[in-house]
């Protein structure tokens, strides 16, 4: 199985700051990548919380399944949640960590993140399809 992430306020896409997040909605993305996994015959598993220590207990639950890969979008934890980064920093699997927007492109706090020293790779500023890429890239990943 491959989990996607979603981090705090991402269950407001399409709503929240359209300018610079896009117009489609979580539940649009959430189907694309469905789509896509349905497509290459993957088990998706997909979650979004607004709450720092569900994402930790999420990424815990990995311990127990037959995860094979997460992407994931850790929204503003990105930039200061070391408890998520040493929650991913546990596993030995391909992650990768999803922007919509180029966080380098915006304020100062956002150019930070504490995640990346722990991931795989980052994609940052490509919108939804940063998330099909990532999704695309782990699948690659763990058929070779
Ligand atoms: C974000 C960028 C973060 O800085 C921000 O806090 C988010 C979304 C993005 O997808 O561009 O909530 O991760």
């Amino acid at each position: 199985m491959i989990l996607v992430i979603h981090g705090p306020n991402l269950n407001l896409l399409g709503v929240r700051e359209p300018d610079v997040y896009g117009a489609k909605t979580l539940d649009d993305i959430n189907n694309d990548l469905q789509q896509l996994a349905d497509q290459e015959g993957i088990e998706l598993g997909i979650f979004q919380s607004n709450s720092e220590g569900q994402i930790v207990d999420k990424i815990h639950d990995a311990f127990q399944k037959e995860l094979e890969a997460i992407v994931i979008n850790p929204a503003a934890y990105t930039h200061y949640s070391i408890a998520i980064r040493d929650a991913l920093a546990m596993l030995n699997i391909p992650i990768i960590e999803v922007h919509l927007s180029n966080i380098y492109k915006r304020e100062g706090f956002r150019h930070k993140s504490v995640i990346s020293p722990v991931v795989t790779g980052q994609i940052a500023g490509l919108g939804v399809d940063g998330y099909l890429l990532a999704l695309k890239q782990v699948i690659k990943i763990i058929n070779n």
